[in-house]
């Protein structure tokens, strides 16, 4: 088989795992547009998420639960157009694989074919694997998702840190072992204590990534906006803020507002000149066809 040309540079799923190998960390933020994908890329970064984190970062929801198909799908394209080198993994919105395997397959098949996602994720174990099973033997790569699962935040008790006793934390990496048996190419640890995360990641074969679970996993992630400093809501302690994009913002359209209503915006600079002689024929010359005229013949 051929690789297109818009395989061209894209990083290969496989060297993921050889990354891990290595010890080399795998790096993956989420992006919800054109410009975060390409800057996602352009920043070096090995896999973005279109995470279904949108719901709350761009969609102003208070969960992730309300993401739609739709808003996902939409997202999930625009990213694809601007990340061409990472691999770029598609959040499986709630209620899009929790009914049955060829529900999720339906919609994981979406993702790949109308939207052009290397891989797609879906959060829990339990009856998430035999979804996995399903996507993977149709050839779509999934990433799992255990700890903190933010489509089941109400079950779990609310947004809070999973597996901190030892029988939690045995569940945990059994579902780990489940789901890396079921065909995940990487599992994302939410919300997990480090200790628990590390012997996951030393038992399991495909690389882990941490969000909030320490420093042993194979690679970490972190929500764009939080890291940003793009989201109003309460973060959670994990994100580290390596920006504040959001006063930025804010502190440059207080400035345009401000020259706008004293005058000083728009400059001689922001605006187009004509020739002198064309300007004199348009100030001093009658107007052709104008209103007026039509008015006086009607
Ligand atoms: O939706 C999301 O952004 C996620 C990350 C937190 C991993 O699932």
């Amino acid at each position: 088989m051929t690789t297109g040309p818009e395989r061209d540079g894209k990083l290969p799923l496989t060297e993921l795992q050889e990354m891990t190998s290595r010890g080399d960390p795998i790096v993956m933020v989420t992006a919800y547009d054109f410009p975060s994908g390409r800057l996602a890329d352009a920043a070096g970064m090995d896999i973005v998420l279109v995470g279904d984190s949108a719901a709350m970062t761009i969609l102003g929801h208070s969960t992730t639960v309300p993401a739609t198909m739709e808003e996902m799908l939409m997202l999930t394209r625009a990213v694809t157009r601007g990340a061409r080198r990472p691999i770029v993994v598609a959040d499986m919105p709630f209620g899009s694989f929790q009914v049955s395997d060829e529900d999720a397959l339906r919609n994981a098949i979406r993702f790949v074919k109308d939207a052009a996602a290397d891989a797609v994720k879906l959060e829990g174990a339990g009856p998430s694997l035999s979804r996995v099973v399903a996507l993977v033997g149709a050839g779509i790569p999934v990433m799992g998702h255990i700890g903190l699962t933010p489509q089941s935040a109400t079950m779990l008790g609310g947004f809070r840190a999973q597996g901190r006793t030892a029988e939690k934390a045995r569940r945990l990496l059994d579902e780990a072992i489940a789901l890396e048996e079921a065909g995940c190419f990487a599992l994302v640890l939410e919300a997990v204590p480090a200790p628990v995360a590390a012997r996951i990641s030393e038992t399991l074969v495909i690389p882990t990534i941490g969000i909030g679970s320490g420093a042993e996993c194979d690679g970490q992630v972190l929500v764009l906006h939080d890291l940003l400093g793009l989201y109003e809501g309460r973060s959670p302690r994990f994100a580290k803020r390596y920006a504040d994009i959001g006063g930025d913002i804010r502190s440059a359209l207080e400035r345009f507002g401000a020259e706008v209503r004293s005058g000083a915006f728009p400059a001689e600079e922001h605006t187009y000149a004509m020739p002198e002689e064309e300007l004199e024929a348009f100030l001093n010359g009658s107007p052709s066809g104008s209103r007026a005229e039509s008015r006086t013949e009607t």
